[in-house]
Protein backbone atom coordinates (compact mmCIF):
# COMPACT_ATOMS: atom_id res chain seq x y z
CA UNK A 1 0.00 0.00 0.00
CA UNK A 2 1.47 3.21 -1.10
CA UNK A 3 1.57 6.15 1.90
CA UNK A 4 2.35 8.87 -0.80
CA UNK A 5 5.33 10.23 -0.02
CA UNK A 6 7.64 8.65 1.93
CA UNK A 7 10.80 10.78 2.95
CA UNK A 8 10.67 14.37 3.97
CA UNK A 9 11.85 16.72 1.06
CA UNK A 10 14.70 17.76 3.46
CA UNK A 11 15.97 14.62 4.05
CA UNK A 12 16.43 14.37 0.85
CA UNK A 13 18.22 18.14 -0.11
CA UNK A 14 21.82 18.41 1.17
CA UNK A 15 25.28 16.48 1.04
CA UNK A 16 24.88 13.26 -0.06
CA UNK A 17 27.48 11.05 2.22
CA UNK A 18 27.12 7.86 0.41
CA UNK A 19 31.15 7.51 -1.21
CA UNK A 20 32.32 7.52 2.59
CA UNK A 21 29.22 5.89 4.41
CA UNK A 22 29.64 2.58 2.09
CA UNK A 23 33.20 2.04 2.95
CA UNK A 24 32.56 3.06 6.55
CA UNK A 25 30.23 0.25 6.78
CA UNK A 26 32.60 -1.93 4.78
CA UNK A 27 35.86 -1.36 6.54
CA UNK A 28 33.68 -1.96 10.14
CA UNK A 29 32.58 -5.62 8.86
CA UNK A 30 36.13 -6.58 7.65
CA UNK A 31 38.41 -4.62 9.24
CA UNK A 32 42.21 -5.90 8.59
CA UNK A 33 43.68 -7.64 12.11
CA UNK A 34 47.28 -9.02 11.60
CA UNK A 35 46.54 -12.37 12.85
CA UNK A 36 42.73 -12.99 13.37
CA UNK A 37 41.56 -11.23 9.92
CA UNK A 38 45.03 -10.72 7.51
CA UNK A 39 42.98 -10.42 4.14
CA UNK A 40 40.78 -7.52 5.67
CA UNK A 41 40.52 -3.88 5.18
CA UNK A 42 42.84 -1.60 6.52
CA UNK A 43 41.44 1.82 7.07
CA UNK A 44 43.73 4.59 7.03
CA UNK A 45 40.92 7.12 5.82
CA UNK A 46 39.08 7.85 9.40
CA UNK A 47 40.30 10.49 11.46
CA UNK A 48 41.24 9.18 14.07
CA UNK A 49 44.05 8.43 16.73
CA UNK A 50 44.60 4.88 17.49
CA UNK A 51 47.54 5.05 19.69
CA UNK A 52 46.43 6.03 23.13
CA UNK A 53 43.54 3.15 23.50
CA UNK A 54 45.03 0.76 26.05
CA UNK A 55 45.84 4.02 27.98
CA UNK A 56 41.87 5.07 27.82
CA UNK A 57 40.70 2.13 28.06
CA UNK A 58 42.57 1.97 31.52
CA UNK A 59 41.30 5.22 32.80
CA UNK A 60 38.05 4.68 31.78
CA UNK A 61 37.63 1.65 33.70
CA UNK A 62 39.42 3.24 36.99
CA UNK A 63 37.65 6.39 36.09
CA UNK A 64 33.83 4.71 35.89
CA UNK A 65 34.37 2.20 39.55
CA UNK A 66 35.82 5.70 41.79
CA UNK A 67 33.61 8.34 40.01
CA UNK A 68 30.26 6.88 38.77
CA UNK A 69 27.43 7.82 41.47
CA UNK A 70 23.44 7.16 41.28
CA UNK A 71 23.17 11.36 39.98
CA UNK A 72 24.61 10.16 36.89
CA UNK A 73 21.45 7.84 36.27
CA UNK A 74 19.46 10.98 35.79
CA UNK A 75 19.81 14.01 33.98
CA UNK A 76 22.04 15.59 35.87
CA UNK A 77 22.24 18.98 37.64
CA UNK A 78 22.87 20.91 34.18
CA UNK A 79 20.91 19.74 30.87
CA UNK A 80 23.70 20.86 28.63
CA UNK A 81 26.62 18.75 30.01
CA UNK A 82 27.06 18.33 33.71
CA UNK A 83 28.70 21.09 36.55
CA UNK A 84 31.33 18.84 37.08
CA UNK A 85 32.45 18.03 33.62
CA UNK A 86 32.13 22.02 32.68
CA UNK A 87 34.53 22.91 35.17
CA UNK A 88 36.67 19.94 34.33
CA UNK A 89 36.65 21.51 30.62
CA UNK A 90 37.23 25.16 31.71
CA UNK A 91 39.90 24.47 33.92
CA UNK A 92 41.61 22.10 31.03
CA UNK A 93 41.02 25.13 28.38
CA UNK A 94 42.16 27.35 30.63
CA UNK A 95 45.52 25.56 31.28
CA UNK A 96 46.42 24.00 27.71
CA UNK A 97 44.84 26.69 25.20
CA UNK A 98 46.16 29.99 26.92
CA UNK A 99 43.28 31.89 26.96
CA UNK A 100 43.76 35.86 27.03
CA UNK A 101 40.09 36.24 29.11
CA UNK A 102 39.37 33.30 31.63
CA UNK A 103 37.13 30.07 30.38
CA UNK A 104 34.58 30.01 32.65
CA UNK A 105 32.06 26.79 32.92
CA UNK A 106 29.12 29.06 31.43
CA UNK A 107 31.27 29.89 28.41
CA UNK A 108 30.72 26.16 27.39
CA UNK A 109 28.20 24.45 25.82
CA UNK A 110 28.50 20.46 25.37
CA UNK A 111 27.08 17.74 23.36
CA UNK A 112 27.16 14.74 21.86
CA UNK A 113 30.31 14.83 19.33
CA UNK A 114 31.81 18.68 17.95
CA UNK A 115 29.47 17.20 14.48
CA UNK A 116 26.20 17.80 16.66
CA UNK A 117 27.69 21.09 18.08
CA UNK A 118 28.44 22.35 15.23
CA UNK A 119 24.44 21.41 13.35
CA UNK A 120 23.50 23.21 16.63
CA UNK A 121 25.33 26.29 16.06
CA UNK A 122 24.48 26.50 12.68
CA UNK A 123 20.59 26.19 13.48
CA UNK A 124 21.05 28.77 15.81
CA UNK A 125 22.87 31.42 14.34
CA UNK A 126 22.03 31.73 10.25
CA UNK A 127 19.12 31.33 8.07
CA UNK A 128 19.26 28.27 5.43
CA UNK A 129 19.71 30.95 2.45
CA UNK A 130 22.89 31.64 4.15
CA UNK A 131 26.91 31.22 3.55
CA UNK A 132 29.42 30.64 5.75
CA UNK A 133 33.31 30.99 3.97
CA UNK A 134 35.85 28.28 4.26
CA UNK A 135 39.08 27.81 2.97
CA UNK A 136 39.72 24.98 0.56
CA UNK A 137 40.60 22.01 0.69
CA UNK A 138 38.23 21.62 3.76
CA UNK A 139 37.40 18.62 5.83
CA UNK A 140 34.50 16.60 4.29
CA UNK A 141 32.29 16.12 7.11
CA UNK A 142 31.69 20.00 7.18
CA UNK A 143 29.55 19.78 4.51
CA UNK A 144 27.20 17.39 6.78
CA UNK A 145 28.06 18.67 9.72
CA UNK A 146 26.67 22.85 8.76
CA UNK A 147 24.53 22.06 6.14
CA UNK A 148 23.17 19.00 5.70
CA UNK A 149 19.88 20.25 8.07
CA UNK A 150 20.72 23.41 7.82
CA UNK A 151 20.07 24.04 4.54
CA UNK A 152 23.04 26.77 4.65
CA UNK A 153 25.89 26.53 2.13
CA UNK A 154 29.70 26.58 2.33
CA UNK A 155 31.35 28.93 0.12
CA UNK A 156 34.69 27.38 -0.64
CA UNK A 157 37.40 29.82 -1.29
CA UNK A 158 40.92 28.79 -2.65
CA UNK A 159 44.47 29.87 -2.46
CA UNK A 160 46.79 29.88 -5.84
CA UNK A 161 47.75 26.75 -7.28
CA UNK A 162 51.36 25.90 -5.36
CA UNK A 163 51.00 28.12 -2.92
CA UNK A 164 50.87 26.99 1.35
CA UNK A 165 47.31 27.56 1.92
CA UNK A 166 47.91 29.34 5.01
CA UNK A 167 50.35 31.86 4.02
CA UNK A 168 47.98 34.75 3.31
CA UNK A 169 45.14 36.16 4.36
CA UNK A 170 41.93 34.53 3.92
CA UNK A 171 41.80 34.79 0.05
CA UNK A 172 37.35 35.91 0.91
CA UNK A 173 38.93 39.38 0.84
CA UNK A 174 39.89 38.95 -2.37
CA UNK A 175 36.66 36.68 -3.44
CA UNK A 176 33.93 36.95 -0.88
CA UNK A 177 31.52 35.47 -3.44
CA UNK A 178 33.33 31.88 -3.33
CA UNK A 179 34.90 30.19 -6.73
CA UNK A 180 33.30 26.56 -6.69
CA UNK A 181 31.00 26.19 -9.92
CA UNK A 182 28.29 25.27 -7.78
CA UNK A 183 28.37 28.67 -6.08
CA UNK A 184 28.73 29.75 -8.90
CA UNK A 185 25.70 32.41 -9.72
CA UNK A 186 23.85 31.96 -6.17
CA UNK A 187 23.20 34.86 -4.56
CA UNK A 188 23.66 34.24 -0.78
CA UNK A 189 24.23 36.58 2.01
CA UNK A 190 27.73 35.44 3.33
CA UNK A 191 27.42 35.81 7.55
CA UNK A 192 29.69 33.84 8.58
CA UNK A 193 33.54 32.82 7.95
CA UNK A 194 35.02 29.27 9.53
CA UNK A 195 38.93 28.99 10.26
CA UNK A 196 39.92 25.19 10.94
CA UNK A 197 43.69 25.01 13.12
CA UNK A 198 45.15 22.62 13.43
CA UNK A 199 43.76 22.41 9.66
CA UNK A 200 41.92 19.20 8.71
CA UNK A 201 42.67 18.11 5.70
CA UNK A 202 46.76 19.19 5.69
CA UNK A 203 47.77 18.75 9.23
CA UNK A 204 48.90 21.98 9.34
CA UNK A 205 49.19 24.88 12.34
CA UNK A 206 47.69 28.25 11.49
CA UNK A 207 50.58 31.40 12.27
CA UNK A 208 49.13 33.06 14.54
CA UNK A 209 49.19 36.56 12.16
CA UNK A 210 46.75 34.57 10.31
CA UNK A 211 44.42 33.54 12.89
CA UNK A 212 44.60 37.28 14.18
CA UNK A 213 43.83 37.70 9.86
CA UNK A 214 40.06 36.27 10.39
CA UNK A 215 39.54 37.93 13.55
CA UNK A 216 39.88 40.90 12.04
CA UNK A 217 38.53 39.81 8.49
CA UNK A 218 35.41 38.76 10.67
CA UNK A 219 34.93 42.10 12.29
CA UNK A 220 34.96 44.29 8.77
CA UNK A 221 32.47 42.20 7.27
CA UNK A 222 30.35 41.28 10.23
CA UNK A 223 30.65 37.41 10.27
CA UNK A 224 30.23 34.91 12.56
CA UNK A 225 33.75 33.39 13.30
CA UNK A 226 34.18 30.09 14.13
CA UNK A 227 37.24 28.45 15.46
CA UNK A 228 37.48 24.79 14.98
CA UNK A 229 40.47 23.59 17.55
CA UNK A 230 39.59 19.67 17.34
CA UNK A 231 43.47 18.80 16.93
CA UNK A 232 44.58 21.45 19.30
CA UNK A 233 46.54 19.21 21.37
CA UNK A 234 47.73 16.87 18.92
CA UNK A 235 50.76 19.06 18.00
CA UNK A 236 53.85 17.37 17.45
CA UNK A 237 56.19 19.13 15.01
CA UNK A 238 59.88 17.80 15.65
CA UNK A 239 61.13 21.05 16.04
CA UNK A 240 59.18 21.74 19.33
CA UNK A 241 61.13 19.66 22.03
CA UNK A 242 59.14 20.50 25.37
CA UNK A 243 55.34 21.32 26.17
CA UNK A 244 55.27 24.42 27.36
CA UNK A 245 57.32 25.56 23.96
CA UNK A 246 54.26 23.57 21.88
CA UNK A 247 52.12 25.39 24.17
CA UNK A 248 53.27 28.68 24.18
CA UNK A 249 54.45 29.35 20.68
CA UNK A 250 53.49 26.93 17.92
CA UNK A 251 49.25 26.49 18.34
CA UNK A 252 47.72 29.73 18.85
CA UNK A 253 43.87 29.40 19.74
CA UNK A 254 41.27 32.31 18.84
CA UNK A 255 40.82 32.17 22.60
CA UNK A 256 44.21 33.22 23.03
CA UNK A 257 44.19 36.76 21.04
CA UNK A 258 43.20 40.39 22.51
CA UNK A 259 42.76 41.49 18.81
CA UNK A 260 42.29 44.95 19.71
CA UNK A 261 45.01 45.37 21.59
CA UNK A 262 46.78 43.73 18.74
CA UNK A 263 45.53 45.22 15.78
CA UNK A 264 44.71 48.54 17.13
CA UNK A 265 40.71 48.18 15.88
CA UNK A 266 37.64 46.97 17.43
CA UNK A 267 36.58 43.09 17.70
CA UNK A 268 32.97 42.02 19.01
CA UNK A 269 33.95 38.63 20.94
CA UNK A 270 30.80 38.00 20.74
CA UNK A 271 30.99 36.85 17.40
CA UNK A 272 33.71 34.54 17.99
CA UNK A 273 32.97 30.68 18.60
CA UNK A 274 35.64 28.55 19.78
CA UNK A 275 34.98 24.48 18.94
CA UNK A 276 36.57 21.46 20.73
CA UNK A 277 36.31 17.77 21.16
CA UNK A 278 37.92 14.79 22.85
CA UNK A 279 37.55 12.88 19.53
CA UNK A 280 41.11 13.61 18.26
CA UNK A 281 43.30 14.89 20.70
CA UNK A 282 41.87 12.20 23.62
CA UNK A 283 41.98 9.15 20.74
CA UNK A 284 37.65 8.65 21.80
CA UNK A 285 36.06 9.34 18.97
CA UNK A 286 33.52 7.06 20.51
CA UNK A 287 32.62 8.71 23.52
CA UNK A 288 30.66 11.50 21.68
CA UNK A 289 31.97 14.69 23.19
CA UNK A 290 31.51 18.17 21.64
CA UNK A 291 32.62 21.71 23.40
CA UNK A 292 31.76 24.93 21.99
CA UNK A 293 33.25 28.40 23.93
CA UNK A 294 31.77 31.64 23.57
CA UNK A 295 32.83 34.33 26.27
CA UNK A 296 30.84 36.87 25.28
CA UNK A 297 27.26 35.86 24.27
CA UNK A 298 24.87 34.89 27.10
CA UNK A 299 21.89 35.05 24.48
CA UNK A 300 23.38 32.62 22.07
CA UNK A 301 24.82 30.27 24.81
CA UNK A 302 20.86 29.92 26.39
CA UNK A 303 19.67 29.75 23.02
CA UNK A 304 21.92 26.68 22.57
CA UNK A 305 21.13 25.02 25.69
CA UNK A 306 17.65 25.24 24.74
CA UNK A 307 18.28 22.46 22.31
CA UNK A 308 20.70 20.68 24.38
CA UNK A 309 18.30 17.80 25.21
CA UNK A 310 18.30 16.47 22.09
CA UNK A 311 22.51 15.82 22.02
CA UNK A 312 23.50 15.53 26.07
CA UNK A 313 26.23 13.44 26.68
CA UNK A 314 26.05 10.29 27.97
CA UNK A 315 26.99 10.30 31.67
CA UNK A 316 29.49 7.58 31.63
CA UNK A 317 31.15 9.13 29.10
CA UNK A 318 30.80 12.53 31.12
CA UNK A 319 31.91 10.56 34.29
CA UNK A 320 35.03 9.06 32.63
CA UNK A 321 36.23 12.74 31.14
CA UNK A 322 35.72 14.70 34.09
CA UNK A 323 38.58 11.94 35.84
CA UNK A 324 40.50 12.48 33.17
CA UNK A 325 40.85 16.42 32.51
CA UNK A 326 41.65 16.63 36.21
CA UNK A 327 43.88 13.81 36.44
CA UNK A 328 47.20 14.57 37.17
CA UNK A 329 48.06 12.13 34.43
CA UNK A 330 46.37 14.58 31.76
CA UNK A 331 49.96 16.11 30.44
CA UNK A 332 51.85 12.98 30.56
CA UNK A 333 48.83 11.25 28.34
CA UNK A 334 48.94 14.49 25.88
CA UNK A 335 52.66 14.13 25.55
CA UNK A 336 53.38 9.84 24.94
CA UNK A 337 49.95 10.51 22.57
CA UNK A 338 52.06 13.71 20.55
CA UNK A 339 55.54 11.54 20.66
CA UNK A 340 53.40 8.35 19.15
CA UNK A 341 51.73 10.65 16.07
CA UNK A 342 55.27 11.93 15.53
CA UNK A 343 56.74 8.66 15.11
CA UNK A 344 53.97 6.99 13.44
CA UNK A 345 54.13 10.58 10.77
CA UNK A 346 58.07 10.74 9.92
CA UNK A 347 57.69 6.93 9.53
CA UNK A 348 54.86 7.58 6.50
CA UNK A 349 55.89 11.24 5.74
CA UNK A 350 59.74 9.30 4.67
CA UNK A 351 57.65 6.23 3.60
CA UNK A 352 56.22 8.72 0.71
CA UNK A 353 58.79 11.73 0.03
CA UNK A 354 61.28 8.53 -0.88
CA UNK A 355 58.53 7.29 -3.58
CA UNK A 356 58.33 10.83 -5.40
CA UNK A 357 55.16 11.85 -3.66
CA UNK A 358 54.70 15.59 -2.96
CA UNK A 359 53.99 15.25 0.93
CA UNK A 360 52.94 18.51 2.76
CA UNK A 361 54.48 19.84 5.70
CA UNK A 362 51.82 18.30 8.65
CA UNK A 363 52.55 20.03 12.09
CA UNK A 364 49.47 18.20 13.94
CA UNK A 365 46.55 15.68 14.16
CA UNK A 366 46.51 11.98 12.71
CA UNK A 367 46.97 12.34 9.24
CA UNK A 368 48.87 13.84 6.08
CA UNK A 369 47.95 15.26 2.71
CA UNK A 370 49.71 13.60 -0.29
CA UNK A 371 49.91 14.81 -3.34
CA UNK A 372 50.52 11.74 -5.57
CA UNK A 373 49.04 13.84 -9.20
CA UNK A 374 52.36 14.09 -10.80
CA UNK A 375 53.90 10.43 -9.37
CA UNK A 376 50.56 8.90 -10.57
CA UNK A 377 49.57 10.70 -13.91
CA UNK A 378 46.52 11.87 -12.68
CA UNK A 379 44.91 14.70 -14.19
CA UNK A 380 40.99 14.39 -14.16
CA UNK A 381 38.35 13.68 -10.90
CA UNK A 382 37.59 10.68 -12.41
CA UNK A 383 41.32 9.65 -12.93
CA UNK A 384 41.79 10.38 -9.26
CA UNK A 385 38.35 8.16 -8.10
CA UNK A 386 39.73 5.24 -10.13
CA UNK A 387 42.95 4.88 -7.83
CA UNK A 388 40.97 4.96 -5.01
CA UNK A 389 38.59 2.68 -6.31
CA UNK A 390 41.37 0.17 -7.43
CA UNK A 391 43.23 1.02 -4.10
CA UNK A 392 40.18 -0.22 -1.90
CA UNK A 393 38.31 -3.05 -4.44
CA UNK A 394 41.46 -4.57 -4.98
CA UNK A 395 44.20 -3.90 -2.24
CA UNK A 396 41.56 -3.34 0.20
CA UNK A 397 42.96 -0.17 1.48
CA UNK A 398 41.05 2.69 2.40
CA UNK A 399 42.25 6.05 2.04
CA UNK A 400 40.60 9.54 1.62
CA UNK A 401 40.26 11.39 -1.38
CA UNK A 402 40.99 14.63 -2.77
CA UNK A 403 37.82 15.71 -4.55
CA UNK A 404 35.85 15.04 -0.88
CA UNK A 405 38.11 17.98 0.32
CA UNK A 406 37.40 20.60 -2.54
CA UNK A 407 41.33 19.98 -3.19
CA UNK A 408 42.54 22.64 -5.84
CA UNK A 409 43.42 20.01 -8.46
CA UNK A 410 43.20 16.40 -8.97
CA UNK A 411 45.70 14.06 -7.16
CA UNK A 412 45.87 14.46 -3.92
CA UNK A 413 44.98 12.33 -0.84
CA UNK A 414 44.16 11.92 2.71
CA UNK A 415 46.35 9.35 5.15
CA UNK A 416 45.65 8.72 8.23
CA UNK A 417 49.00 7.68 10.33
CA UNK A 418 47.59 6.79 13.82
CA UNK A 419 46.99 3.37 13.40
CA UNK A 420 48.56 0.09 15.28
CA UNK A 421 51.73 0.10 13.23
CA UNK A 422 51.22 -3.34 11.74
CA UNK A 423 47.73 -1.63 10.20
CA UNK A 424 50.45 0.91 8.69
CA UNK A 425 52.59 -0.89 7.32
CA UNK A 426 50.73 -3.63 6.01
CA UNK A 427 48.16 -0.22 4.59
CA UNK A 428 51.53 1.13 2.80
CA UNK A 429 52.47 -2.64 1.60
CA UNK A 430 49.09 -2.64 -0.13
CA UNK A 431 49.58 0.80 -1.68
CA UNK A 432 52.74 0.20 -3.00
CA UNK A 433 52.12 -2.61 -4.61
CA UNK A 434 48.54 -1.35 -6.15
CA UNK A 435 50.15 2.06 -6.91
CA UNK A 436 53.17 0.93 -8.37
CA UNK A 437 54.74 3.25 -5.36
CA UNK A 438 58.66 2.04 -5.92
CA UNK A 439 61.32 4.38 -4.45
CA UNK A 440 62.89 6.99 -6.63
CA UNK A 441 65.93 8.91 -6.51
CA UNK A 442 63.02 12.09 -6.43
CA UNK A 443 62.40 12.83 -2.54
CA UNK A 444 59.80 15.51 -2.45
CA UNK A 445 58.74 18.14 0.29
CA UNK A 446 56.21 20.73 0.10
CA UNK A 447 57.69 23.63 1.76
C1 LIG B 1 37.84 19.45 11.89
C2 LIG B 1 36.81 18.53 12.48
N1 LIG B 1 35.76 19.07 13.12
C3 LIG B 1 34.81 18.29 13.66
C4 LIG B 1 34.87 16.90 13.58
C5 LIG B 1 33.78 16.07 14.20
O1 LIG B 1 34.22 15.47 15.40
P1 LIG B 1 33.30 14.60 16.35
O2 LIG B 1 33.81 13.18 16.28
O3 LIG B 1 33.50 15.13 17.74
O4 LIG B 1 31.89 14.73 15.91
C6 LIG B 1 35.95 16.31 12.90
C7 LIG B 1 36.03 14.84 12.76
O5 LIG B 1 36.76 14.31 11.94
C8 LIG B 1 36.95 17.15 12.35
O6 LIG B 1 38.01 16.65 11.71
Amino acid sequence: MSTGRSFSTRIQEGADPGLYTKAFVKIANDPYHPSSNPGGIVGLGVAENLLMGEELVDLSRRAMTSNLSTQDLSYGDDLWGSKRLHRALAGFLNEWFEPYEEVQPEHIITSAGLSCSIDQLTYTLFNPSEGILILRPYYAGFNRDFCKRNGVKLVGVTHPPSTPSFQRRPQAEEQPKGEDEEEQGEDREVRGIVLCNPHNPTGRVVPRSIVLGYCDFAQRHDLQLISDEIYAQSVFSSSESSMHEIRGSKFTSALNLDVEKETGRPFNRSRLHVLYGMSKDFGANGFRIGVLINQDNQEFIRLMAGMSIFSKISAPADVIFSALLSSEYLSTYLLISRERLRVAHDLVETWFSVRGCTVYRCDAGPFLWVDMGDRLGITTWEEEAQWHTRLFEEGKVYISLGATYKSERPGYFRITFAVPESTLLEGLGRMEKILGLRISSRSTHEP
